[in-house]
């Protein structure tokens, strides 16, 4: 065996040892020090590390490891790269939306937002920096699996940009009238979507049939969020609160009120284990979707409806 091959081999039998959450960390850390490395301004490189880490709930990356596994996981390192990428574009959409001319937060993950603790050019530039780091995560991977590459670009380009991805979610925001369903579900639902097709590709499967269950969990993350939003304090959840009210916004909770939106989130994420493709891990992610749906609900607002 060629000591490449060897290495190779002690890679993957290491990593089905290790938890999806030191994958996705290891992955996202390694990324962020690629673009931390020689000349790079020093601030600029602080805040790429501010915004990243120690991170949120990382759902995101979670999902795409697990229908990984789900569908085999034979190539662990495209799984891991997919995975950071997803968690890079999200921590950019998060880095960019909190700025002053979006919703101007001053907290996130409990912590200054990256425009109060370093300045606003400098959150803008972590936000795009972020964004072409995670393209180039994926695109590293082409020396591994050239069609895969190509197709986890695809699938996270569709769902970032315009007119399905998360700016054409942040575009509703400067129409007069705002399509609830499509904000939602460009704004929020389309990185779960991203999540569960970038997982199935990462591991050789077709994207299509996992689409379902991506917008599925898409919009009952954002009907949790809502509650949470509604009716959580803000040092609970780490940012702003009532930011939905603040901006007249529409969203579940002024629709359908706070019972209303909790069986809604409970139909669907019924809706969204049904909807799990057949593959060997099907099971798993059954349990794992209602382990993140536990996680989802807020206990104020099970209390309320008990
Ligand atoms: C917040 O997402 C942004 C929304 C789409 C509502 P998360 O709640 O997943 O944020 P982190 O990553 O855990 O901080
Ligand atoms: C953030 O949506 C979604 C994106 C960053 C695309 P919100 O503005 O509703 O979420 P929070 O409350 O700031 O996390
Ligand atoms: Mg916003
Ligand atoms: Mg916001």
């Amino acid at each position: 065996m060629t000591p490449k091959a060897d290495a190779t081999d002690r890679y993957s039998e290491r990593m089905p040892s290790l938890g999806l959450s030191e994958r996705i960390d290891s992955a996202v850390c390694a990324a962020i020090n690629t673009a931390r490395d020689g000349a790079a301004p020093a601030r600029l490189s602080a805040a790429l590390d501010y915004a990243t880490k120690p991170g949120g709930a990382r759902i995101r990356p979670t999902i795409l490891l697990s229908v990984s596994v789900a569908c085999g996981d034979d190539q662990p390192q495209i799984a891991d790269a997919a995975a950071a990428a997803l968690e890079l574009m999200h921590c950019a959409s998060l880095v960019h939306d909190d700025l002053p001319c979006f919703d101007n937060a001053e907290t996130r993950r409990g912590k200054p937002s990256v425009h109060r603790a370093f300045s606003e050019p400098l959150a803008v530039l972590t936000g795009d920096s972020l964004i072409m780091l995670a393209y180039e995560v994926l695109a590293r991977t082409g020396t591994i699996d050239p069609a895969r590459a190509s197709q986890l670009v695809l699938a996270l380009a569709r769902r970032s940009g315009m007119p399905n991805g998360i700016c054409a979610g942040q575009g509703w925001e400067s129409e007069a009238k705002i399509d609830l369903s499509a904000y939602h579900r460009s704004k929020t639902g389309a990185l779960f979507i991203a999540a569960t097709q970038m997982g199935a590709i990462a591991a050789g499967e077709e994207p299509e049939p996992w689409f379902e269950l991506g917008d599925r969990i898409g919009e009952a993350f954002q009907v949790a969020d809502d509650l949470r939003d509604a009716l959580m304090a803000a040092e609970d959840i780490g940012k702003p609160v009532g930011q939905d009210a603040r901006h007249g916004r529409p969203n579940s909770v002024n629709l359908l009120g706070v019972d209303g939106a909790v069986s809604r989130l409970k139909d669907i994420l019924g809706g969204a284990i049904a909807s799990i493709p057949s593959c060997p891990g099907e099971a798993m992610l059954a349990h794992m979707v209602t382990q993140q749906a536990r996680r989802l609900i807020p206990m104020t607002a099970q209390s309320q409806q008990a």
